[in-house]
Order: structure tokens, then C-alpha cells, then sequence
């Protein structure tokens, strides 16, 4: 198994974990760091809807406040025929803290698609605009 299809894995198994009693749209990430490690999360859903967090940012702050900074790829998993690309907000956040990696999209069976960072979120804005 190469390193996509265990990143997938790990992201169908953090969707288990999923709190989306609202939605019931269940989604799990997997981020792999350079260094081999992986850092899964799912969507928290919350009473005031507009607290939410995508399994994307929960996979991306976990890996961020145990100090890692290098990542080599992201899958997204959700029960869906079509690809289910990251939100706008996650887009923004992966791109400030991973770059143009690859994303992997999966649903519980096959992989779906799979994407450039920068081609998900063409004209960005970020850092380098404010220095
Ligand atoms: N969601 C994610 O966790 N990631 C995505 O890429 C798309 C949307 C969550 C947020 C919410 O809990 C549910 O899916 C429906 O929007």
C-alpha cells in the first residue's frame, strides 16, 4: 500500500469519529507530515451550526500545535459519489500552512480525485501580500 492509500485509510477512519448530528454529512482528513506522521481529524458540528469545524482545519490544528510545519499531502473523505473538495476557509488555512500539495479525495470505497493546492485556490490571498 503506498502513501495515498494509507493516508486515505486513516482519513476513512477518522470520519468514523465524526460529531455530525446535524448535518449528517460525516468527513475525515488525514494530513501526512515530511516526517512520516500522520495527523487525522473529523467535523465537529455544534448546536450553533456556525461552530463548526471541517475534519480539514481539526487534521491541520493538531498537526500545527504539536509543532509540525512540513506537509507532504491531505486526503478528504466523505460518503459521496462526487469528489468532496475542502470548503473555502480550510482552503485558505491548508494553503498558509501546507502549500501546494496534493489533495486526495475518497469516498468509503475508491478514490475520487485528486488536486494541487494551487489549483484549488488560484490567486490566493496570503502572507507574501503583506510584507
Ligand atoms: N465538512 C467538512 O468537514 N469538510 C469538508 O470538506 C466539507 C464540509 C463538514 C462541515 C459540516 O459538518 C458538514 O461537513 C456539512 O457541511
Amino acid at each position: 500500500m503506498n502513501d495515498s492509500d494509507r493516508l486515505v485509510d486513516a482519513a476513512r477512519e477518522a470520519r468514523e469519529r465524526a460529531i455530525a448530528p446535524y448535518s449528517k454529512f460525516k468527513v475525515g482528513a488525514a494530513l501526512l507530515a515530511r516526517d512520516g506522521r500522520v495527523f487525522t481529524g473529523c467535523n465537529v458540528e455544534n448546536a450553533s451550526y456556525g461552530l463548526t469545524v471541517c475534519a480539514e482545519r481539526v487534521a491541520l490544528l493538531k498537526a500545527l500545535s504539536e509543532g509540525v510545519r512540513d506537509f507532504t499531502r491531505l486526503a478528504v473523505v466523505a460518503d459521496t459519489k462526487s469528489p468532496t473538495p475542502p470548503c473555502g476557509p480550510c482552503r485558505q488555512l491548508v494553503w498558509e500552512y501546507a502549500g501546494d500539495i496534493p489533495v486526495v479525495m475518497a469516498n468509503l470505497d475508491a478514490v475520487t480525485g485528486e488536486h494541487q493546492m494551487r489549483d484549488l485556490l488560484p490567486l490566493p490571498f496570503d502572507g507574501r501580500l503583506l510584507i
